[in-house]
């Protein structure tokens, strides 16, 4: 069946024929009604024919093309027969205008709906040969609008990392738009169906195509060989962008999941920016602060803290948190002053209260500020009781405690702090021993203390 795959190729430079005929004919046909003294009744009907026959061939070249696959199946669909359609209303035409009056409504009515679907039809074609984007790519920028084409937007938007599936997600949409039209239900090229899981995983004629990683798949192997030999896939049409052959390999080297989400696999930098670029995808862990809503501090509140003595400010312009500081000022006792913060106990997120003379009792309100992420209490004569207020405070991240009365024995308390990173213990009374066990009970805390420090870095 060679010549016809070979005459199939002609269908795109064949269909033009058809499409000058008849619209030469419609055009005619209306001439002709406007002026009846043309007596043009049988030039239309013969171009109607020509239109006729050689629209016939098209459509049939177009089939034999299409077997050969490699194009989107679905605007194959449409496109085929909608082609069939005109062919047959051509015929129709064809008939009415030979034997009836140009004028009678059914041809007038018809010769309109040639010419509209001729448009589309051949849009279409065009469509797959150059791709859906290249009347719009290039235009004016109203046009765009008009058309509301916006680069990028290819690509789904996904914007939770714990429910974006890895494979159905981002995988699949880039094995249908690129392997699809050859590897589908419909055309298995290669023995190969990746539009059914179960028969993707199985693999094509020579045996399974993906392995857990990539340099060992097949179909790895098959994207990133020389483009010029003729393994390379895909064999005709967009090859895969870097991004898509690095977040394949991604995917393969992760086991190739199929249920697995974003968060549950790892993801190196680099596939994280592309993720970031082409999903809006963001898989960075979040903070708490960035987790985290809660309501505006009002401008009320704020005046009575800072009446009390002490700053407060918002931390970013993005979030209501808010950061505050016991002013230091000498006439004030800040044990009888901290209960007005009660008020704001959801919104700090960063405290300092540094050299205050601080008391343990008055730990007790700090205990209360649930979304507490940086503490800072050094230099107060606080001990291991006033530590126990603060055992609930479960996204603290920063403690600094240096220069306190603290020992040993708080170490159990500390360790209870589940989101702590960073503790500043130097210049307490912890022992070294005491030290080195809470390090090895909490290993995952940066613990800076000890005596052998010489000069110990500010506190965050
Ligand atoms: C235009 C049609 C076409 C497209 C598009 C296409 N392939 Fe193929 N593919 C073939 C043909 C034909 C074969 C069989 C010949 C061969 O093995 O090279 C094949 C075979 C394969 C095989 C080997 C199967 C086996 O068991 O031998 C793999 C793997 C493969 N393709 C992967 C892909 C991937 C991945 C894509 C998308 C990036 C893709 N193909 C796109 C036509 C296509």
């Amino acid at each position: 069946m060679e010549i016809l795959d070979w005459f199939g190729r002609f269908h795109p430079a064949f269909v033009h024929f058809p499409i000058g005929l008849l619209i030469g004919a419609v055009l005619f046909h209306w001439i002709s009604i406007r002026r009846p003294t043309w007596k043009g009744s049988a030039v239309v009907s013969t171009l109607y024919l020509f239109g006729f026959v050689t629209s016939g061939l098209a459509a049939f070249a177009g089939w034999m093309l299409a077997k050969e696959g490699g194009y989107d199946m679905e605007t194959i669909f449409r496109h085929r027969w909608l082609g069939i359609l005109m062919v047959l209303i051509s015929l129709a035409l064809w008939r009415m205008t030979r034997l009836g009056d140009l004028n009678n409504r059914g041809p007038k009515w018809l010769s309109l709906a040639l010419v509209f679907g001729l448009l589309i039809t051949g849009h279409l074609g065009g469509e797959m040969t150059h791709g859906e984007d290249y009347l719009v790519e290039s235009a004016p920028e109203f046009i765009k609008k008009l058309a509301s084409y916006q680069e990028g937007m290819k690509y789904a938007v996904l914007d939770d990392p714990d429910s974006a599936i890895v494979y159905d997600d981002i995988i699949k949409p880039i094995l249908q738009r690129k392997c699809w039209t050859c590897h589908s239900n419909s055309i298995t090229k290669g023995g190969l169906n990746m539009e059914d899981l179960d028969l993707f995983l199985e693999g094509g004629k020579n045996g399974k195509v993906i392995e857990a990683n990539a340099e060992a798949s097949e179909l790895y192997k098959r994207i990133t060989m020389d483009p010029e030999r003729r393994k390379f896939m895909p064999p005709k049409g967009t090859a895969l962008s870097y991004q898509e052959v690095a977040l394949v390999g991604w995917w393969l080297d992760q086991g190739a999941p199929t249920d697995k989400s974003v968060t549950t696999v790892e993801s190196p930098p680099t596939i994280q920016s592309i993720l970031m670029g082409r999903h809006k995808l963001d898989t960075k862990p979040k903070s708490h602060i960035e987790k985290t809503k809660v309501d505006p501090v009002s401008e009320d509140v704020m005046q009575k803290i800072l009446a009390e003595g002490f700053a407060i400010k918002q931390i970013a312009m993005n979030t209501n948190f808010v950061d505050v500081k016991w002013k230091d000022i000498d006439t004030l006792d800040v044990n009888e002053r901290i209960k007005i913060l009660s008020a704001v106990a959801d919104q700090i997120a960063w405290l300092d209260l540094g050299s205050s003379n601080l008391s343990d009792a008055a730990l007790s309100t700090v205990g209360g500020m649930n979304n507490l992420v940086r503490l800072r209490i050094e230099n107060n004569p606080i001990t291991d009781n006033g530590i126990k207020e603060l055992v609930n405070l479960k996204h603290l991240e920063s403690l600094n405690l240096y220069n306190s009365k603290i020992s040993d024995l708080c170490a159990p308390d500390l360790s209870q702090l589940r989101s702590l990173k960073k503790l500043f213990i130097w210049q307490t009374d912890f022992s070294e021993e005491g030290i080195a066990q809470l390090k090895t009970a909490v290993p995952d805390v940066e613990v800076i203390g000890g005596y052998t420090f010489n000069t110990p870095q500010s506190s965050d």
